[in-house]
């Protein structure tokens, strides 16, 4: 496979994402000459594939959301420092899904006020988000990612062949954001995942290079343009998290996050429609598109609305007493649009 690479612009943070199959030896040259390089990983993934990586330190966590506390992070700076190999050379690989990325990354953030780390993903999300921007973070019981910093890796390295051993629902999960992107801004990508789809769900590696590539492409653009989120532009990334994120919080344990984030697309959609005059042929077409990946489309029967309002109204994201939903008026263009949380957002997301 050819690899690609994508240019992450961002003054002197700035980095390349590498887009390829087997890396680890590329990985390998990145790192070395530095100081000490640290691995960090989780029992699923370290297994697997930290041994081609050679570090000199190798770090592992419980698979799982629940490494991302504060427990956690204080257990891998107890370990790193026993090592008695730290210094401002030091360089940490994250070799995980989005969890192994955001708390390696907070550690990196922190040790020494910040060192290099690099991103190696190896879950779909993390190749086509998380591992790309720079946003690290911890969970805390008043919520997810409250405690953390943005700290820009040093480089990418996306490794197609490492999706092998991903399991079926993550991966599918995954799907989800990738059709969100395409959504919020790139047209062709979605006629790409439509035209690709059953060699998307077969893995062929490069479908999955090409389509990773335009997602990485569009995140590589959103974040040059806004790095710390200040500006707005980074949050049309929120399209169908809104409702995504209130149905994780009500069903705990339910949804993957991406499963959520489909039922969510769904409703954005016909918000969409309802609002911003998208042609509901789109929304069709989308749904279809979700579904013979296998993910959800529809909130469940018994969803309690009020439930799911109160939810949002109580969201960090939320300005005033109104809700930023991001729409699309098109395939490819989103914008966020101010919405009262009142009965008739209700209808409007449940059906235009
Ligand atoms: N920083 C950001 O910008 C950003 C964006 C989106 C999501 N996130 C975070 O990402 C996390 C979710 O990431 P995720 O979906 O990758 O979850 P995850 O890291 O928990 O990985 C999912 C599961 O797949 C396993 N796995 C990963 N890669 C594998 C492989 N190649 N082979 C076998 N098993 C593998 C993991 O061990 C885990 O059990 C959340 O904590 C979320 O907050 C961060």
């Amino acid at each position: 496979m050819k690899q690609a690479r994508v240019h992450v612009s961002l003054g002197p943070r700035s980095y390349d994402v590498l887009i390829g199959e087997n890396l680890a030896d590329q990985v390998r040259a990145f790192v070395a000459g530095a100081g000490a390089a640290y691995l960090v990983s989780d029992s699923n993934v370290g297994p697997l594939y930290a041994d081609a990586f050679s570090a000199a330190h190798t770090l592992s966590v419980s698979a799982g959301e629940s490494s991302k506390s504060a427990a956690e992070l204080q257990r891998l700076y107890d370990a790193v420092f026993a090592t008695g190999d730290l210094d401002r050379r030091a360089v940490i690989i994250a070799l995980g899904g989005g969890v192994v990325g955001d708390l390696a990354g907070y550690l990196a953030a922190t040790l020494l006020r910040g060192i290099r780390y690099v991103q190696v993903p190896t879950s779909l999300l993390a190749m086509v988000d998380s591992s790309v921007g720079g946003k690290t973070a911890i969970n805390h019981a008043a919520g997810k990612n409250l405690i953390g910093a943005f700290h820009q890796p040093a480089a990418v390295f996306c490794d197609v062949a490492l999706l092998a051993t991903l399991p079926e629902r993550e991966y599918v999960s995954a799907l989800a954001e990738v059709v969100k992107t395409a959504m919020v801004g790139d047209a062709a990508l979605l006629d790409r995942i439509e035209t690709g789809a059953a060699a998307l769900l077969a893995r062929d590696p490069e479908t999955l290079a090409e389509v990773i590539h335009a997602c990485i492409s569009f995140k590589a653009r959103i974040v040059a343009a806004d790095e710390l989120e200040t500006s707005g532009q980074r949050a049309i990334l929120n399209f169908g998290h809104t409702l995504g994120h209130a149905l994780e919080a009500i069903y705990p344990g339910r949804y993957l996050h991406g499963e959520a984030v489909a039922i969510g697309i769904c409703a954005a959609l016909k918000l969409s429609e309802a609002r911003s005059g998208l042609d509901a042929a789109v929304t069709a077409r989308v749904i279809a598109l979700l579904g013979r990946f296998g993910l959800p489309v529809q909130p469940p029967q018994d969803l309690d609305w009020a439930a799911a309002l109160a939810y949002m109204a109580a969201d960090k994201k939320r300005q005033g007493s109104v809700v930023a939903f991001v729409v699309t008026p098109e395939v490819g263009r989103a914008e966020t649009l101010p919405c009262k949380l009142d009965d008739s957002l209700v209808r409007d997301l449940k059906h235009a």
